[in-house]
């Protein structure tokens, strides 16, 4: 009991050492999505689907959380459609821990997407077992779970 008391301080002073700044930033990481899905999301016909309603779609269903996940974690190579346009692109994997990729799928689901279903927001451990149990996907693999999961 002694040793546990002596731990709870140590771990107070270090929950205060951490800037506040440390938990990651959606915005700021959603700056490199932005650079191919543009700025609001909207995306290019053809070339970068936009982050809108089938996002939010996906995002209301468990397997379409893990694909939005994956997408973030192992890229995407379709074919894919979206609101109703193909897509034969590729997305380069994000390199992106838990938290910071939770935290940008959060602000796509919430700033970014503002069509469908209401969003529930991911957290860093649902990422982890999205990452976990994607492992052995490889970016089309990722994107045929598109269409089983019907987006909009
Ligand atoms: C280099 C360009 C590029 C960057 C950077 C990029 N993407 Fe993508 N993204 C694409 C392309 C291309 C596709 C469609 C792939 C296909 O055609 O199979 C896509 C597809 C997606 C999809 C699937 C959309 C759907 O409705 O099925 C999601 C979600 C997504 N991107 C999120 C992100 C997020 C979040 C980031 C930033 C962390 C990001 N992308 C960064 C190019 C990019």
């Amino acid at each position: 009991m002694k040793a546990l008391f002596g731990l709870v301080p140590a771990a107070a002073l270090l929950a205060l050492a951490l800037p506040a700044d440390a938990a990651p930033d959606g915005a700021t990481v959603f700056a490199r999505c932005a650079a191919c899905h543009t700025r609001t999301g909207a995306g290019v016909p053809g070339a970068y689907p936009p982050l809108g309603a089938d996002f939010r779609a996906l995002a209301a269903k468990s397997a379409g959380r893990r694909y939005l996940a994956l997408a973030v974690i192992k890229g995407l190579s379709g074919p894919i459609t979206v609101e109703g346009k193909p897509y034969r692109g590729v997305m380069p994997a994000q390199v992106l821990d838990d938290a910071t990729t939770a935290a940008v799928l959060n602000h796509v689901g919430t700033q970014i997407a503002k069509t469908g279903p209401a969003f529930k927001p991911f957290t860093d451990k649902e990422v982890a077992g999205h990452r976990a149990s994607g492992s052995g996907l490889s970016a089309a693999d990722v994107a045929k779970l598109h269409a089983g999961v019907g987006g909009k």
